[in-house]
């Protein structure tokens, strides 16, 4: 792989208290239902979750209509033949390998957008993992291929995707590449304008990338809000559990000084 930047996006999520943006999952949601899931699965979400509080929220009735649209084979029809019927609340989104595409369900966790300096790892430290970054980078990163690429060079050309084929024509004498990123099987899947918007959002291509990207944080990560919560908690117990052993110390030794 190659450098590739990532751009350090401000997620409502992010930081001691942040918590996802219930508006912007249900944009996601809609990206990822009219847009990706043409390629891609997400075979480890329940259609349930999407009306869990912190995530999309959606009430129970649309958490229903949603996840009717589509269809699931079920082994228990047809005296065990099994058939295709409307999917419940209780199933989970489509797999989906068709194109060859990844699975999306972790996608945002197996992925990190910030890494170095030199190896270190202390931007991840300060800007965090940057999974949601990666991936609202990504789509917002295919590009024109340098003129150094061979016409029929196989896929697309993208400047955040590290991991994928590269010309040698594009290479120095060293072998470094010349440009960043490299060449994925994926085409560029978001123009701007690919939705239509329910609240009047304006659909461009940063605002439907970081719509989905945070969508896939939460499919990802969806108990955020609530580890968050346990851990603030936590460290106030133990701040105050600190401050009780500090004072009984005190006293305990208090005779001998
Ligand atoms: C790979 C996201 C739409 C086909 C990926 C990856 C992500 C992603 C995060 C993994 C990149 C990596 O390995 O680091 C999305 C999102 C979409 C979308 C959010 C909708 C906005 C599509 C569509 C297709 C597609 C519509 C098919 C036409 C692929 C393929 C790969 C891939 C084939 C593997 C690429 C490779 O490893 O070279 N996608 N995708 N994706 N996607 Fe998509």
């Amino acid at each position: 792989g190659g450098e590739a930047h990532v751009t350090d996006y401000d997620f409502s999520f992010e930081g001691p208290f942040g918590t996802y943006d219930q508006f912007q999952l249900q944009r996601g949601l809609q990206v990822y239902t009219e847009v990706c899931s043409a390629c891609h699965g997400l075979k480890y979400v329940p259609y349930r979750t999407l009306g869990d509080e912190g995530g999309p929220g959606l009430p129970e009735e649309q958490v229903r209509a949603y996840a009717a649209q589509f269809e699931v084979f079920d082994q228990s029809l047809l005296e065990g033949e099994g058939d295709y019927r409307p999917a419940k609340p209780t199933d989970h989104f489509n797999e989906n390998n068709g194109a060859g595409a990844p699975d999306l369900s972790m996608m945002a966790k197996a992925r990190a957008g910030f890494h170095g300096p030199v190896g270190s790892g202390l931007n991840q430290l300060f800007k965090g993992m940057g999974g949601p970054e990666y991936i609202a980078t990504l789509l917002a990163s295919y590009e024109d291929p340098p003129s150094c690429a061979p016409e029929d060079f196989d896929g697309y050309y993208n400047s955040a995707f590290a991991a994928g084929g590269y010309p040698d024509e594009c290479k120095d004498e060293d072998g470094h590449h010349k440009y960043p990123g490299s060449w994925i099987a994926m085409s560029q899947p978001l123009y701007g304008d690919d939705v239509t918007y329910e609240d009047g959002t304006p659909a461009t291509i940063e605002q439907t990338s970081q719509d989905v990207a945070a969508f896939l944080m939460w499919t990802a990560e969806p108990k955020l809000a609530a580890r968050k919560q346990a851990g603030f908690t936590g460290v106030v117990m133990l701040s105050v559990l600190a401050a009780l052993l500090y004072l009984t110390n005190k006293r305990i030794w208090a005779p001998h000084k």
